[in-house]
C-alpha cells in the first residue's frame, strides 16, 4: 500500500523563531549582550541600559544611534533581515558585530518587546509591540534619534527555560559582565547600567582603554599594567594592558580578549596569553589582561556559533605565537623573566 502523506512537515515560523531562540538567548544578559552589539552597530555614543529583577522582568537599552525608519522597524522582527551583509563574501569582510538578522526576531519571539526608534532628527519615530514575536501593534510617536528596546517577561512563553533563570543578583552580575567586555571595547562611547531605578555603573565617554580600564577596574590597577602595542603586519595588530606577574586573580575571568572589537573566549588565544605568562605564574593564578587583537577580517571565521564568542583562524598557530611572543616580550622589560625562564622559553620559541 503506498500511503500518501507525508511524516515530515515544515514548523511554523512561530515555533523556528523558538528554535532558534534557544541557540543566543540563554539568560538576560544575552539579551543585553545583543542588544548592546546593535547599539554599537548602529554607531551610538551613548547607551543605557535599565535592568529590572537581574534582567528577568525588564531590559532596555537605549541608544542615540543611527535608528530606523518605519519599515526596517518593521523587518527588523523578520528572521534573516539584516542591514548588516548581503552576499556570502561579506562573512568573511565583517565590520559589525551582528551579521546574522535573527537576533531581533529571536528575542521577540521568546518576550513582550517594544521597539521605539527613529532616524531622523525631526524627532518623528516609530513604536512596534510584539508579544511572542506577534505584532500588536505599530504607531507613530515623537522621538528622538535613536533606539530604545524594551524587552519584558522573557521567557513568558517558555516556561521550560524560565525555570533556569537564577536569582536576581546571579543574572544581574552576568549582565554586568556583558556591560563591562562592551564597555572596555568601546571607549568612546558612554554606558550606564542602572538596575531597580538604582546607578550601577556610570561610565563617561573615554580617550582610550587606559581610562576605561581605569575607570572600570579601578584606577589603582592601572600601575600594576603594563602596554602592549605590537603591530606585525597593516592587518595584524595587538594591543592592550597586561598585569605584571606579581597582580593576579584566582580566577582566568579578568582576562578579556577581543577580535576586532568582539570579545571572544577562545580556547588558542586563551592559551597564548597563558603560555606568555609560562613560569611567572604560581599554579592556579590567572593575570589581568585586557587584550586586542585587530586582524583582516578574511583570515577569521566568526560563524561558529551562533553567539559569535568562538572564532576560526586561518593561520592558527600564527596568531597563537604572536600573542604569547607579545606577552613575553612586555614582560620581559619589566624584569620578570629571570634567565633560567627566559632560556627556557627561548628554546621553545
Ligand atoms: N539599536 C539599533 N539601532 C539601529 N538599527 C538597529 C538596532 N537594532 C537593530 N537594528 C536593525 O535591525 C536589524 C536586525 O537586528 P538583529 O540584531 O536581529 O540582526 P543583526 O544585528 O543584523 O544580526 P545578528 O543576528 O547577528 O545580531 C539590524 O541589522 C539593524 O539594521
Ligand atoms: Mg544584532
Amino acid at each position: 500500500m503506498v500511503r500518501m502523506e507525508t511524516k515530515i512537515h515544515i514548523l511554523p515560523e512561530a515555533l523556528c523563531n523558538k528554535i532558534a531562540a534557544g541557540e543566543v538567548v540563554e539568560r538576560p544578559s544575552s539579551v543585553v549582550k545583543e542588544l548592546l552589539e546593535n547599539s554599537l552597530d548602529a554607531g551610538a555614543s551613548d547607551i543605557l541600559i535599565e535592568l529590572e529583577a537581574g534582567g528577568k522582568r525588564l531590559i532596555r537599552i537605549s541608544d542615540n544611534g543611527c535608528g530606523m525608519n518605519r519599515q526596517d522597524a518593521f523587518l527588523s522582527f523578520e528572521r534573516h533581515a539584516t542591514s548588516k551583509i548581503r552576499t556570502d563574501t561579506d562573512l568573511f569582510a565583517l565590520t559589525t558585530l551582528g551579521f546574522r538578522g535573527e537576533a531581533l526576531a529571536s528575542i521577540a519571539s521568546v518576550s513582550r518587546l517594544r521597539l521605539t526608534t527613529s532616524d531622523n532628527d525631526e524627532g518623528l519615530g516609530q513604536q512596534i509591540y510584539a508579544e511572542g514575536g506577534k505584532i500588536k501593534s505599530a504607531t507613530e510617536v515623537g522621538f528622538p534619534q535613536g533606539t530604545t528596546i524594551e524587552v519584558r517577561n522573557l521567557f513568558f512563553n517558555l516556561p521550560a527555560r524560565k525555570k533556569f533563570l537564577r536569582k536576581e543578583q546571579t543574572e544581574l552580575g552576568h549582565a554586568a559582565d556583558v556591560v563591562t567586555k562592551q564597555a572596555l571595547a568601546n571607549p568612546a562611547v558612554s554606558f550606564r547600567l542602572k538596575h531597580n531605578e538604582r546607578i550601577m555603573v556610570d561610565l563617561r565617554r573615554e580617550k582610550g582603554v587606559r581610562e576605561r580600564v581605569a575607570a572600570l577596574l579601578g584606577r589603582s590597577l592601572l600601575s600594576d599594567l603594563l602596554p602592549v602595542d605590537r603591530q606585525n603586519s597593516a592587518d595584524l595588530q595587538l594591543t592592550g594592558l597586561i598585569s605584571q606577574p606579581q597582580l593576579t586573580r584566582s580566577a582566568s575571568s579578568h582576562i578579556y580578549t577581543f577580535i576586532n572589537g568582539r570579545y571572544i573566549r577562545d580556547r588558542v588565544v586563551q592559551h597564548a596569553v597563558m603560555d606568555g605568562y609560562r613560569h611567572l605564574l604560581m599554579k592556579g593564578r590567572y593575570p589581568v589582561v585586557v587584550l586586542f587583537l585587530q586582524i583582516d577580517p578574511a583570515q577569521i571565521d566568526i560563524n561558529v556559533h551562533p553567539t559569535k564568542h568562538e572564532v576560526r583562524f586561518r593561520e592558527q598557530s600564527k596568531i597563537h605565537d604572536l600573542i604569547a611572543e607579545s606577552l613575553r616580550q612586555t614582560l620581559r622589560p619589566a624584569g620578570w623573566l629571570d634567565t633560567k625562564a627566559d632560556t627556557q622559553i627561548t628554546g621553545q620559541a
